[in-house]
């Protein structure tokens, strides 16, 4: 209920009264819940609710609209209200709906509306009114008897489009509008089933459009008028079935009247004789661009025979080759459905015609001739047929041809296709992509045009011998898509080369500019480029742009050169960033150049040699002044004295001797030292677990003996001699021992049972040259060194009585008390 309220809100005005307030609130309210048909925003001003499913012209549709389209609906009726409100209208698309009745009046609000398409609706009736700034209307598509053209029609003077449907045409039907200039007509007349020659006649308009239906005969007359009233037509769906003989061919007196200057027509179907025919009458016209497409001729050649037929050809033949007005023939997607003719026939129509641009393409067509005098060709277009190598060889009447286009054909043979421009003087321009082209006999010389300055040569089967066979003078080179893997080197110059598209080939590395001095622009896309080389721009100078992306990039140290050369190109590398991305390694797949970066280190090896020796040599520093600082060495040599000590007291038991010994060891020192010997050394050595016993030479001296051999017999009941070293001891106290060594070879040579300690430093100069042994001895370093340091004392002390620990057998009045 609410909802139908709110559709006719004047009907409620009077009614509500006070509650009006209430009611807007409510209308508003309802229609944000109910109303889901929303345009599709482009713009504030443009409203789309193209195939919406909408039945009716939504309500809600935004005041200020300009562009409306209601297009593909299922809209049945229009009324005033849905549009009144729409005061800014321009454009309005109503086609492909449901309307079968139409009143201009709905319209009368909507000044400023230009475009009006009603086309593809089932209109029948039209109720007229004048809608003086229109311009465009589109009427056509529709149900209409009779064109629906009113006299109100004749006041909008600003047509400029028309668009109308109509099953029948009589003459009085333009009468309202013949004073109109308009641009374009456009009639479509599906069922068409009356005309009365000269209707069209009347009209006045520079272009002209008819659309036959597809499943009817055409009518001729029409066709004739048509070419009689716009400068340009176009003619969609020309089909007749009937007998040949029945074609009301047109007068001779119709060619004065010809206004028609440009003829398309669209998806003709018909018998060859009647092709020839409407052929014959446009080329005696002044007729100057014909464009057919979708053109199929139909056989069995109407009702002639061959004897009759070719005499036709005969009469085409002499009028083509006369200096007509026609210019331009253009001949797309051409199927013939007659099983019996003489092509060559054909051929020879077509390349004697003395006109500047013909194209037939599509059309299957196996072969060309060459015109036999100098012909006007200057653009022909052969695409998309079957010629092979044969074409125009040893042709040399196509000198004013300028752009020869032969893609998609069947050639193989490029040294072939050089011959065939060879006699060509003016040939600029040559297309030969999409064919089967290759140069695999390198001893053929090629011969091309000497004006030729752009080739194309894409897509074909070209390898790298393709650079021996390539115009001289040529500007601009497209080898897109072929099987090149490299640009060798020692090739002739193209010095006038700017542009080369080498893409979609198998190069594995950036051409250098060697044979190139004036290459401007190179395309070297996809191709098999892991690592380019970095010197390109110093090699090709004048490079402004090079294409290098899609290449499967190996991201690597060498990447990084190129990756630099982008940096300095200032922005010569096309595509950049997006197209350069990194293939290889796995890990980097996906990964753009532009965020690759590895360091200097990781790429330089020398760079990565000095910082590893550097790293070494400061280590190597290190462990130095650790040693020296913390005496480390001092440590490891002590370390090593215990432990040989200890290995040897394992393997060694001197059981018998144990016998005769009574001391531990003998202490021998100088006088200087005794201070140390009295107050470190014994207290150290008696103390402590393990009982030492020490024989000086003071405490045990046996009277009577000289102290040699005092000193001697100590040694010998001692199991160790310990030696006191000192500058000292070796400048007073080694003279006495040298005697002892002299006569006791032995003790030299077990030298396990002497221990020297060296109490500070002796210079090697201080040691007089005879003392060998000493010296011997020094240089061995045997010696334990005492320590300045209080903290390496224990060290000291433990690795000392290690050296001298043995069990001596318990001896009555021993003097070690704390073992019992
Ligand atoms: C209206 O819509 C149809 C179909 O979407 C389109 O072909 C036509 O060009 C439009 N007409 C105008 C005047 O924009």
């Amino acid at each position: 209920m609410l909802l139908r309220f709110c559709n006719e809100p004047r009907y409620l005005e009077g009614v509500m009264g006070p509650l009006s307030n209430i009611y807007v609130f409510v209308c508003v309210f309802t229609f944000m819940l109910c109303n889901n048909s929303q345009p599709t925003v482009e713009n504030e001003f443009i409203a789309n609710y193209s195939s919406s499913l909408l039945t009716n012209v939504p309500k809600n549709i935004p005041v200020h609209t300009q562009v409306l389209d209601l297009s593909h609906n299922r809209i049945s009726g229009l009324s005033i209200l849905e549009f009144i409100s729409l005061s800014k209208l321009q454009v309005l698309n109503l086609s492909h709906n449901l309307i079968m009745e139409l009143d201009f009046s709905v319209f009368i609000y909507n000044q400023d509306l230009e475009y009006l398409d009603l086309s593809h609706n089932n209109i029948l009736k039209v109720y007229c009114q004048t809608l003086a700034y229109l311009r465009h209307l589109d009427l056509s598509f529709n149900k209409f008897t009779a064109l629906p053209i009113c006299q109100e029609f004749g006041n909008m003077f600003r047509l400029e489009y028309l668009g109308l449907s109509a099953t029948m045409m009589r003459r009085s039907d333009f009468r309202y509008i013949i004073h109109l200039q308009l641009h374009t007509v456009f009639l479509t007349l599906e069922d068409f089933t009356l005309y009365e020659p000269q209707s069209l006649t009347a009209l006045n308009t520079r272009s002209l459009h008819i659309v036959f239906a597809a499943n009817q005969n055409f009518s001729f007359s029409l066709l004739y008028d048509g070419m009689s009233t716009s400068k340009n037509l176009s003619i969609v769906n020309l089909r007749y079935t009937l007998s040949y003989k029945d074609f009301p061919f047109p007068p001779l007196t119709l060619l004065k009247k010809i206004k028609t200057t440009a003829l398309m027509l669209d998806t003709v179907d018909l018998q060859w004789a009647i092709i020839l025919q409407i052929f014959l009458l446009i080329w005696y016209s002044p007729m100057e661009h014909l464009t057919v497409r979708n053109l199929t001729f139909q056989g069995p050649l109407g009702e002639l025979t061959e004897y009759e037929f070719l005499p036709l050809f005969d009469s085409l033949e002499q009028i083509i080759s006369l200096d007509g007005s026609m210019k331009v023939l253009t001949l797309e997607h051409v199927r013939n459905k007659v099983y019996y003719f003489n092509q060559e026939i054909v051929y020879r129509q077509f390349s004697e015609m003395n006109i500047a641009s013909l194209t037939i393409y599509d059309a299957y067509m196996p072969h060309m001739l060459c015109p036999s005098r100098t012909s006007s060709f200057q653009y022909l277009n052969f695409s998309h047929n079957a010629l092979t190598d044969e074409l125009f060889q040893n042709c040399g009447t196509l000198t004013d041809l300028k752009l020869l286009i032969l893609q998609r054909n069947k050639f193989e043979s490029l040294s072939k296709v050089s011959f065939m421009t060879s006699r060509m003087k003016s040939l600029k321009y040559l297309d030969m992509s999409n064919n089967l082209l290759s140069h695999d006999a390198p001893d053929v010389q090629c011969q091309w045009s000497k004006s030729l300055s752009e080739l194309d040569l894409s897509s074909n089967q070209l390898t790298e011998s393709v650079f021996e066979c390539v115009p001289v003078n040529i500007k601009k080179l497209d080898l897109q898509n072929n099987q090149i893997t490299s640009v060798p080197k020692g090739m002739a110059e193209l010095k006038s080369l700017k542009e080369l598209n080498l893409a979609s080939n198998r190069l594995a590395d950036l051409p250098g500019c060697g044979g190139f001095t004036s290459l401007e622009f190179l395309n070297i896309e996809m191709n098999l480029i892991l690592t380019p080389s970095a010197d390109f721009f110093q090699s090709c100078p004048r490079v402004r742009e090079l294409q290098a992306g899609q290449n499967p990039f190996k991201c690597s140290c060498e990447l990084q050169d190129f990756i630099r050369l982008e940096r300095q190109s200032g922005g010569k590398l096309f595509g950049w960033p997006s197209a350069y991305v990194c293939e290889y390694p796995e890990d980097l797949r996906g990964t753009q150049l532009k965020d690759f970066h590895l360091t200097e280190l990781a790429c330089n090896t020398t760079l990565l040699l000095v910082t590893a020796l550097l790293l070494t040599l400061v280590l190597v520093a290190v462990v130095a002044f650790l040693c020296i600082y913390l005496d480390v060495p001092w440590y490891v040599r002590m370390t090593w004295q215990w432990t040989q000590t200890k290995r040897r007291a394992w393997h060694h038991h001197p059981e018998e001797q144990e016998r005769v010994l009574q001391f531990h060891a003998f202490i021998s020192y100088s006088e200087r030292d005794s201070l140390w010997v009295k107050n470190e050394l014994i207290p150290n050595l008696e103390k402590g677990e393990g009982c030492v016993q020490l024989c000086q030479h003071e405490r045990n001296f046996v009277p009577g003996k000289s102290i040699v051999e005092n000193i001697i017999n100590c040694i010998e009941k001692s199991y160790k001699s310990i030696f006191v070293l000192s500058p000292n001891f070796v400048q007073s106290e080694w003279c006495h021992y040298e005697l002892y060594f002299a006569h006791h070879k032995l003790f030299s040579e077990n030298s396990n049972s002497l221990i020297l300690i060296l109490l500070e430093p002796i210079p090697p100069y201080i040691i007089p040259a005879r003392y060998h042994k000493l010296k011997a001895l020094m240089a061995k370093r045997t010696y334990l060194e005492w320590p300045k340091e209080r903290s390496k004392h224990a060290l000291f002390w433990a690795n000392l009585r290690a050296a001298i620990s043995i069990n001596l057998p318990m001896a009555d009045g021993n003097s070690c008390g704390e073992m019992h």
